[in-house]
């Protein structure tokens, strides 16, 4: 029987140059123009699951991209550990701004992986996690180390809101049947600092339109005299934020449950470092609600953001005109209690009601999810924690994180079962923007850390 360890160093390349193979699938969901790649990326982590020693692997057909299902069932008796994860990945624009084409992936040191990161879409969000659960899983068949049942269920749907994975979920409560939910697919705080994330942000994301007079117009001919669409618009965004950073919509903060002094006591001790933050985004300040800190800001707080604004002229050189229409999207990041449709629905009443007379507004809801909080004392997180000081020598840290995988918490409602989240990218890994890289050595931690999870998951089980 050999130890994980010496299995990743006689395998590593391979394990390296599956991962790769994998990257050069551009399986873009949000993308129709991609839909056959999607499809084959689909077969080809089926075949994995299959090689990986799962006994039964299935493509799950659903209203959109498949989901492949695999299990492997030793005995009733013992637990079952499933695992979730997305073999979509988001689109690679700006594609002038990688340093190496997306789906072309080469491995390059950098001075957070001086072992090398592969670079290409997906390599961390979230192929690269996603297969350090297959590689896991060969090593447990291959050498008689799987304690207990095993189940997988990777989507293809993530990046574009799991819409149809809803459906299945709430149509296969049996098929589905865990004792644990296990996901590699959020961060760790650095290198040596292994976290365990407790938290996700709930999402409501819409799109807004607004329309002034029914043509473009000559600027100077109609300048002054009609609601310019793209002035009224920045204007209603700007108003959505007062002079201290809160978010002006009647209602969004009734459901926002506020951490204790202690509570937030304890999430100061995480470390951080300001002025390394600001350093790696070249940035001489940062900005935010008033009374929190940046830590607080982007996990336990709510935010609104425009994601994207169009409208008018924006080609080469200069062209007078007031554009007809101007749009903007939207996306508000929520905590738990909030809900994402009642948001959605605030949002719309205010927006529209806050529009001057001269212009219409159209507000059109696009997806969302809750926002998710695990305890720290079950089984799955007590499980993870001592996985993590074997691999890592070191207590794992509890993270709120401020990204959002909405389908996590229609897992508990439905399955009623706890999410793991054991991630180990980093937030510098350049998820959904140009050169998004892995660490290698991220990469085999994983790999390394994930057949413990199982074994002490089954042992606390007992
Ligand atoms: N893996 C990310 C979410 C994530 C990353 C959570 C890092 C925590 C830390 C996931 O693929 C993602 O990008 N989710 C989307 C939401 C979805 C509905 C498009 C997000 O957070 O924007
Ligand atoms: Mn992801
Ligand atoms: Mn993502």
């Amino acid at each position: 029987m050999q130890s994980i360890q010496s299995y990743i160093n006689d395998n590593k390349d391979r394990f390296l140059n599956e991962l790769i193979d994998l990257l050069k699938m551009p399986s873009i969901s949000a993308d129709s123009a991609y839909k056959g790649d999607v499809l084959k990326t689909a077969d080809a982590v089926k075949l994995s699951l299959e090689k990986a020693g799962c006994d039964h692997v299935e493509i799950c057909e659903t209203a959109g991209y498949p989901i492949v299902y695999a299990e492997k069932i030793i005995d009733k008796n013992l637990p079952t550990v499933l695992v979730y994860g997305h073999y979509d990945v988001q689109p690679p624009d700006p594609l002038d701004l990688w340093k190496s084409p997306p789906f072309e992936p080469v491995i390059q040191k950098t001075e957070l992986h001086p072992e090398g990161a592969i670079f290409a879409r997906g390599a961390c969000d979230d192929k690269g996690q996603m297969y350090m659960h297959v590689k896991a899983m060969e090593y447990m068949t291959a050498n008689n180390e799987l304690p207990c049942n095993v189940k997988f269920m990777i989507e293809g749907e993530e990046e574009v809101g799991s819409v149809n994975l809803s459906t299945f979920v709430k149509n296969n409560h049996e098929k589905l049947k865990n004792d644990v939910i296990l996901i590699s697919d959020t961060g760790m705080i650095a290198p040596d600092v292994p976290s365990i994330t407790t938290g996700l942000r709930g999402l409501s994301y819409v799109e807004v339109e607004v329309t002034g007079p029914n043509r473009d117009l000559h600027s100077g001919l109609y300048g002054g005299a009609v609601a310019n669409p793209i002035n009224v618009l920045t204007k209603m965004i700007a108003s959505l934020h007062d002079e201290n950073n809160h978010i002006t919509i009647p209602g969004f903060y009734d459901k926002v449950e506020n951490l204790s002094d202690e509570e937030r006591a304890e999430m100061a001790k995480a470390p951080f470092s300001l002025e390394a933050y600001k350093k790696s985004l070249d940035i001489d300040a940062v900005y935010g609600e008033a009374g929190y800190s940046t830590n607080e800001r982007n996990s336990i707080r709510p935010t609104l953001d425009v994601n994207g604004i169009w409208g008018g002229y924006t080609g080469e050189g200069a062209k007078t005109v007031i554009a007809s229409k101007a749009y903007a999207k939207i996306s508000m990041r929520l905590v738990p209690h909030q809900e994402w449709e009642e948001i959605t629905d605030l949002f719309k009443t205010h927006f529209e009601s806050i529009a001057p007379d001269g212009v219409k507004v159209k507000v059109t809801p696009h997806h969302g999810g809750q926002g998710y909080v695990t305890p720290i004392d079950s089984l799955g997180y007590k499980a993870a924690s001592k996985a993590y000081e074997q691999t890592f020598g070191k207590t794992p840290i509890p993270q709120r994180s401020g990204g959002s995988i909405p389908i996590v918490s229609l897992f508990e409602e439905e399955l009623k079962s706890k999410t793991i989240l054991m991630g180990f990218g980093l937030d510098s890994d350049a998820i959904h923007s140009p050169n998004e890289h892995f660490g290698v050595w991220n990469y085999l931690k994983g790999i390394e850390t994930i057949p413990h999870f199982y074994k002490y998951f089954t042992e606390l089980s007992k």
